[in-house]
């Protein structure tokens, strides 16, 4: 089928976990993990980074290979990254003006680069934004710089993009694929709370309350912390209510960071209800993942589909793969629905 020519905005947690998944499938030829081993011919070793920007001081000019692994990146190292050719460049920061306080970016003193001519030398097919949350300016950005270029655009970010008619709109009249917002993890806890609470619910149980909390250690835990507690708690809570065909007293949201976890996270579900004759229940349950891989199978789906959607000419905001792959699509549907909506588009 070809390849597929990625650049990556933010070579965070989640972009280490995505390029050593994708040598990982290379090397091992093996589905394990994963949600979809080929989409429309596609493999995740058709995958290639061209092009990455990031703002860190300890990453700008590295090869990729070497900037997954600098500080403050967490994520769990799985393998010894080949060399990419490709340098790290110094990308906009519009929403950092001296406000950081416990993050640990370190700001380069550098000029930032035209990301539209870098997306357009490198050929780019898609551009995948990982920076990290509350950036809103900077995605925007990002998100222009991708219609100006040509590129579809993966919005992984909880920053309103696909959800943002203004932005949104310009995919559409470019003819351009854009997916988001706001990445749904493979077992993320958005995730496993609506498979949960669909799960209870198909079994003929009342569900009265239930909340969702979690605690994390990546960069962007502190992220969650200092800039979209309120946001996160609203995207959470909606893509989760959705699921349920009726009301009930939910929140889901995320509580704290906890250096210790690393790139960690320990999620925390709580549902009480009632069952046969009126009886009650109470469900405890807790999960523990890392951030960074829990995004990768998704990403590598998601980056597929956009690719498909160019491949068929297909632009402006897809609703079956954001309804598969985000916590915030524009329009929602229940688990199954999406996986069967994101199969047939991508079939
Ligand atoms: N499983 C997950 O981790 C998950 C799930 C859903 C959504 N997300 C979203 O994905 C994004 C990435 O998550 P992460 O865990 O990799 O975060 P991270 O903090 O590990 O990485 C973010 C990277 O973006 C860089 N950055 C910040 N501002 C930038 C800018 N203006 N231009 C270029 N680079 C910039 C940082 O230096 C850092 O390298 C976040 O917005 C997060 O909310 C992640």
């Amino acid at each position: 089928m070809g390849e597929i020519r990625i650049a990556i905005a933010g070579v965070g947690n989640c972009a280490s976990s995505l390029l050593q998944g994708i040598q990982y499938y290379r090397e091992n030829g093996n589905s394990l993990g994963l949600l979809h081993e080929k989409l429309g011919g596609y493999g995740i070793d058709d995958i290639k980074v061209v092009a990455a920007f990031d703002i860190d001081v300890d990453k700008i000019g590295k090869d990729v290979s070497k900037a997954i692994y600098a500080k403050p990146n967490k994520a769990p190292k799985i393998n010894e990254l080949e060399k990419t050719g490709v340098k790290v460049q110094m990308g906009p920061s519009p929403d950092i003006a001296g406000e950081i306080t416990m993050s640990e970016i370190k700001k380069a003193d550098e000029e930032t680069v035209d990301i539209t001519s870098v997306l357009k030398k490198a050929n780019a097919d898609v551009l995948v934004n990982l920076i990290s949350g509350g950036s809103d300016k900077a995605s925007r950005l990002y998100a222009e710089a991708a219609v100006k270029a040509g590129c579809g655009f993966l919005n992984a970010t909880p920053s309103g993009i696909v959800n943002d008619l203004s932005v949104s709109s310009a995919f559409k009249k470019a003819g351009l694929p854009v997916v988001g917002d706001d990445l749904m993890s493979q077992m993320g806890a958005t995730a496993v709370h609506i498979g949960l609470l669909e799960f209870l619910d198909k079994r003929g149980v009342k569900i009265e309350e239930s909340y969702q909390l979690d605690v994390g250690g990546g960069g962007e835990s502190i992220n969650t912390l200092e800039k979209t507690k309120e946001s996160k708690r609203i995207i959470k809570t909606e893509a989760v209510k959705k699921h349920v065909p009726y009301d009930f007293e939910l929140v889901s949201g995320s509580a704290d960071f906890v250096d210790f976890l690393i790139n960690g996270r320990d999620s925390f579900f709580y549902v009480k209800g009632k069952y046969f004759g009126g009886s009650d229940f109470v469900l405890d349950m807790k999960l523990s993942t890392e951030d960074g891989p829990n995004s990768g199978a998704v990403l590598v789906d998601v980056i597929r589909g956009l690719k498909i959607a160019m491949d068929k000419g297909a632009g402006g905001p897809l609703e079956a793969v954001s309804a598969y792959g985000f916590k915030r699509p524009p329009r929602r549907y229940m688990m199954q629905e999406a996986y069967k909506q994101f199969r047939e588009f991508t079939s």
